[in-house]
C-alpha cells in the first residue's frame, strides 16, 4: 500500500518542502530510501525501525521503499524521520491518513520513539507554510519555534505514539509561539572605556550609518574593548530582520531549538586562524561563514593583519553586495551577508610605532611587509579608520569613564530614524541617492577636490566618505551636509592616506 506525508528538509540554510512517499510492497523484508538523502537522512532507517518497535508498533515484514520528492534535490539532516515513520504506519494500516490533510510532520526520532527537535525548525516551518500547509506535527521541544509562523497550527508531540493517537482521533496540545529573547545588554558598556573620544565617536557613526571601522593602535589601548561594545550601541533587530537572523542561526545549529526570535544583533569574533570557507562560507552541503552568521550584526576581525590575505580579499564582493553565493557540484546556496565590519590591528609588528614614550623596533622592511598584509581594496571599504593612542595617566586615573552605551544608542536611534525615509542606511545609499541627499556647497567641493588631487583618494573612497558625512549630519539632525561634516568624514580616512604617503 502507498502513503504520502508532507515534510521538509534543509540544504545549507535553505529549507524546501519534501513529499515523503512510502510504498510497502512484495519482496524480501527491507528498506530503501531514495531521493538524494545525505548521510544523516540515509541513516533514518536505523532510527525509524527501533523507534517503531519500541513504541509498540508492528514492523513491516515486506519491502518498504521511501522516496523523498523532489528526488533531484539533496536533503540534509534527520528531520524526515518522523514523516517516514508516520508514512510506514499509514501504509501498513496501523494509522489512518485522514487527519494528514494540509498537515506536515518534522522531527528526528530517538530509538525509544521520542521525538527530537531539529536545527532549522523556523526555516522548515516557514517553507511548509508557504507551500500551503496549515498544520504541523513536531517535537514538543521545537514546537514554540515552529509556532512563530503566524497562522500555522502547531501540534506538539513528545513521542511518536502521541502523534499516532492524534491520527486515530485523539487530542494533541497546540503550541504557543516562544517569547522573543530579552533585549538586554551583555553587560559590556561604553562607560567603562576611558578616553579614546575619537574611537567612541567612530563607534557612534558606524552604528548610526552602518559604516565599517578600523582601529589602529598600540597594545592595550582599548581597541578590542571598544569593538566589543559596538553591539551595545546598535538598536535591537527590526521585526523582519529578527526573523531572518533567527532563521539563519537556527538553521546553522547555533541556537537551541524551540526558542523565540532574536532581538540582540549577533556579534561574531572569529579567530584569525579560521579558513576562507570559515569566513565567507563554503563546503558541501554549503555552510554559512562567520560573515553570514554576523548578518544584521557585527563581524569583529581582531588583529586584522594576521588574517590570510586571501580570506580578507574574499570579503570584498560580499561586503558590497550583501550576500554570498556558494556554488558547488552538490548544489548552490545564497547566504545573506550584511554585517557591520569592525577591525583592529597594531600599527606595526612590534606594536609601538608612533607611541610617544616607547621606541618602535621594526625595520622599514618589517613595516612594508606588515602594511602589505592588509589589502588596499579591503582597507578602502573601512570608512572609519581610527588611530587609538595609548591612554595618558590622567585619562587612565580619571574618576569616571565616558558616556554610557545607552545614551549613545539613543542618538544612534534618532539618526537611524532620519534615514528611514531614504529606505536604507547611509552606508548602502546608491550613488544616485547620494547625489540627492548629499549635495555639496562650494567649500565642500573644495575639500573633496583637495582629497582627490592631493591625497590621491579613489572615486569609491570619495563616495564612501560622503556617505559617512551624511551620517554625521544625521547625528547632528541636519538636512544639509556642510563642509564641516565632510571635513570630519575625510579625516577618518587618515590612516589609509598616511599609508599611501609612507609607501611612496
Ligand atoms: N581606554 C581604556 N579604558 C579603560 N580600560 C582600558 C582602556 N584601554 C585598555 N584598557 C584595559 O586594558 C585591557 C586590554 O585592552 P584591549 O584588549 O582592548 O587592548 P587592545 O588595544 O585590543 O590591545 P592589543 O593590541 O594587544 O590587542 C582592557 O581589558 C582594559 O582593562
Ligand atoms: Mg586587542
Amino acid at each position: 500500500m502507498l502513503s504520502h506525508v508532507r515534510t521538509a528538509a534543509l540544504w545549507g540554510i535553505d529549507a524546501f518542502p519534501v513529499d515523503c512517499e512510502i510504498d510497502v510492497g512484495p519482496g524480501l523484508p527491507g528498506f530503501a530510501l531514495v531521493g538524494l538523502p545525505d548521510p544523516a537522512a540515509r541513516e533514518s532507517r536505523e532510527r525509524v525501525w527501533p523507534a517503531l518497535r519500541n513504541s509498540g508498533f508492528r514492523i513491516p515484514d515486506r519491502h518498504v521503499t521511501a522516496n523523498l520528492a523532489p528526488a533531484g534535490r539533496r536533503k540534509e539532516g534527520a528531520a524526515v524521520d518522523f514523516a517516514i515513520a508516520l508514512g510506514i504506519l499509514i501504509a501498513t494500516n496501523q494509522a489512518p491518513a485522514e487527519r494528514l490533510d494540509h498537515t506536515a510532520a518534522i522531527g528526528e526520532l530517538a530509538l525509544d520513539g521520542t521525538l527530537r527537535p531539529v536545527a532549522g525548525t523556523l526555516a522548515l516551518t516557514e517553507c511548509l507554510w508557504r507551500s500551503g500547509v496549515k498544520r504541523l506535527l513536531c517535537a514538543a521541544a521545537a514546537a514554540p519555534e515552529a509556532a512563530l509562523v503566524d497562522g500555522l497550527e502547531v501540534l506538539a508531540a513528545v513521542r511518536l505514539e502521541e502523534a499516532v493517537t492524534w491520527l486515530r482521533g485523539g487530542e494533541l496540545a497546540r503550541a504557543e509561539a516562544a517569547p522573543p529573547d530579552p533585549d538586554e545588554d551583555g553587560g559590556e558598556d561604553l562607560a567603562e572605556v576611558r578616553g579614546q573620544f575619537m574611537a567612541r565617536r567612530a563607534l557612534e557613526i558606524a552604528a548610526a550609518g552602518g559604516h565599517h571601522v578600523l582601529f589602529v593602535g598600540p597594545p592595550g589601548a582599548g581597541k578590542s574593548m571598544l569593538a566589543r561594545r559596538l553591539p551595545g550601541v546598535l538598536p535591537a533587530l527590526e521585526p523582519d530582520e529578527a526573523v531572518a537572523v533567527t532563521r539563519l542561526h537556527s538553521a546553522a545549529g547555533l541556537r537551541a531549538p524551540g526558542r523565540g526570535l532574536m532581538r540582540r544583533r549577533p556579534f561574531r569574533a572569529p579567530h584569525h586562524s579560521l579558513s576562507r570557507a570559515g569566513l565567507v562560507g563554503g563546503g558541501g552541503p554549503p555552510r554559512p561563514g562567520e560573515l553570514s552568521l554576523a548578518h544584521g550584526g557585527v563581524l569583529f576581525l581582531d588583529e586584522l593583519s594576521e588574517y590570510p590575505r586571501s580570506s580578507l580579499d574574499a570579503l570584498r564582493e560580499p561586503l558590497d553586495s550583501g550576500s554570498v553565493w556558494i556554488v558547488r557540484a552538490s548544489g548552490s546556496a545564497r547566504f545573506p551577508a550584511r554585517a557591520l565590519l569592525v577591525c583592529a590591528m597594531n600599527p606595526c609588528p612590534c606594536g609601538w610605532l608612533g607611541h610617544p614614550k616607547r621606541a618602535c623596533r621594526c625595520t622599514p622592511a618589517d613595516l612594508a611587509r606588515y602594511a602589505a598584509r592588509v589589502s588596499g581594496p579591503v582597507l578602502d571599504r573601512l570608512d572609519l579608520q581610527i588611530e587609538v593612542p595609548a591612554l595618558t595617566s590622567e585619562e587612565l586615573l580619571a574618576a569616571a569613564g565616558g558616556e554610557s552605551s545607552g545614551s549613545c544608542r539613543a542618538r544612534v536611534l534618532a539618526a537611524r530614524e532620519r534615514q528611514r525615509e531614504r529606505g536604507t542606511l547611509n552606508a548602502r545609499l546608491s550613488n544616485a541617492a547620494l547625489r540627492e541627499h548629499c549635495s555639496l556647497d562650494t567649500a565642500g567641493r573644495r575639500l573633496i577636490a583637495d582629497a582627490v588631487d592631493r591625497g590621491g583618494m579613489s572615486a569609491r573612497a570619495v563616495h564612501r566618505a560622503l556617505r559617512v558625512a551624511r551620517t554625521i549630519a544625521d547625528l547632528a539632525g541636519e538636512d544639509r551636509v556642510s563642509a564641516l561634516r565632510i571635513a570630519e568624514a575625510l579625516q577618518y580616512r587618515a590612516y589609509e592616506a598616511r599609508r599611501v604617503t609612507s609607501a611612496l
